[in-house]
């Protein structure tokens, strides 16, 4: 998020320091290479540095020739799913530091995923603590939730389908809507705590869609009734729409599953018990484990069965495998004592890193087909709609990749919720 909205303000002519603490990611974002596959982001990247308008340094010192300095870092999770604040708290100290050598007046923008209530209790107060600064005297605060899709992030970022500004103060909005100068969309202004909600609300409204259908899929399927007609029967109604009622695995990815378990942590610490939010987390949960059980139930032991995999990047077009689903059915299935094989277009070398050892990876999905007792798609990349793949096999379809009726004509398939 930190490199496409750095980049995105360079191509619009902003003169940009990207402030990164790793030194390999550094030295790659400044030879033009971005550390992480994003569709066009390359190509931008090598552009703004043609132009000297971005350039990635590791001192905080930079800060000091900005008018305003975005903030970008990770909140992942504590191990009870609740956010862990340990980057933000480190940034605001560094930033807090360097608005106290300033003599100009900054904006500290927060793009960072927070649980409401943070940017006012937790970053504002460690800004006064290290700058010596009164918020409004010497610097302003402003938050401005991202909304980018990974894999098309740049996209997202220049189409945005609405901007979010959070204020205490008028100025510090203004600057952040000036930086989106040019890009139409509506643009809502609110205080701040607000808009750290918009953001929490329109995930876990995104992942409550995706629970949703997969639990009408799990009912059609014991009625015989095909979950992809249903949902396109539904989306007609202007009310519910067509988008996020794919059923299948269920969601992953390093935002939906972490701010659905932040939201329902931080509601707990209200004292208030968020049903419905942890249903959504439930039902994903279970989703996974339905593939395991259609495997058993259609294999037996799973004890030495040669499982090929496609599929491992929590979606397509991304090598990103963070809360992957793919990820938990293979350890799943190594548990069990299944030997996999697997194969993905982008995201194999993440997957090595963080997959036990003894999986074979493959040069191509054929190859990973090939000789296994069974397959399971789990990642809808283009190149697995291709039927030919599946002839003679037997297949667990966790994506929807092809059609069921045609499916079953040239293979043994299942669909997980369909
Ligand atoms: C998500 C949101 O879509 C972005 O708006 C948000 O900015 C971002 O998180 C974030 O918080 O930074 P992303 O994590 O890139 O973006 O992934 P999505 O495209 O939302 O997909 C999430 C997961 O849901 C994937 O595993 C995908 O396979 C699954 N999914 C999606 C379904 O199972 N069914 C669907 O119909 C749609």
């Amino acid at each position: 998020m930190g490199l496409v909205t750095a980049t995105a303000l360079a191509s619009k002519g902003h003169n940009v320091v990207l402030i990164e603490k790793d030194k390999a990611k550094i030295s790659s974002i400044n030879k033009g290479k971005a550390p992480i596959a994003e569709d066009g982001l390359d190509d931008k990247l090598s552009d703004c540095l043609k132009h000297n308008c971005l350039r990635a340094v590791e001192n905080y010192q930079e800060m000091l020739g900005t008018d305003v300095t975005l903030v970008c870092v990770g909140t992942p999770s504590n191990p009870d799913g609740s956010i862990d604040l340990s980057y933000i708290k480190q940034s605001a100290r560094e930033i807090g530091k360097m608005l106290g050598k300033k003599t100009e007046r900054h904006t500290v923008v927060i793009r960072s995923t927070v649980i409401p209530g943070t940017t006012r209790g937790v970053i504002i107060p460690a800004l006064e603590e290290y700058s010596g600064h009164k918020l409004h005297d010497a610097f302003d605060v402003a938050v401005n939730p991202e909304f980018l899709q990974e894999g098309s992030a740049l996209r997202c970022y220049f189409n945005p389908d609405r901007i979010i500004i959070g204020e205490d103060d008028k100025g510090a909005g203004d600057t952040v809507e000036k930086l989106y100068e040019g890009i139409s969309a509506p643009i809502i202004r609110t205080d701040i705590p607000t808009a750290e909600m918009v953001k929490y609300a329109s995930n876990a409204f995104l992942a409550t869609k995706i629970s949703f259908i997969n639990e009408i899929g799990n009912l059609c399927q014991k009625l015989g009734i095909d979950v992809y007609e249903v949902a396109k029967g539904i989306s007609f109604d202007y009310r519910i729409g067509d988008r996020f009622l794919n059923a299948g695995l269920g969601f992953g990815g390093s935002c939906l599953p972490k701010d659905l378990g932040a939201l329902v942590q931080a509601s707990r610490g209200l004292g208030y018990h968020a049903r419905l939010l942890e249903s959504v987390m439930e039902v994903n949960r279970l989703q996974v484990l339905k593939i395991i059980q259609a495997v058993e139930q259609k294999l037996g032991d799973l004890k030495n069965k040669k499982i090929s995999i496609l599929g491992l990047a929590f979606k397509p077009n991304t090598d990103d495998v963070r809360s992957a689903p793919a990820l938990r059915v293979i350890e799943m299935l190594i548990n069990k004592g299944a030997m996999v094989k697997a194969y993905d277009p982008m995201a194999m070398p993440n997957a090595r890193a963080v997959l036990p050892e003894g999986i074979e990876y493959c040069r191509s999905a054929e190859e990973a087909v090939r000789g296994g007792d069974c397959v399971l798609v789990l990642t809808e990349w283009a190149e697995f709609k291709n039927e030919s793949l599946y002839r003679g096999e037997i297949v667990f379809d966790g994506r929807r990749v092809v059609d069921p009726r045609n499916a079953k004509t040239f293979c043994d398939y299942q669909g997980i919720c369909w």
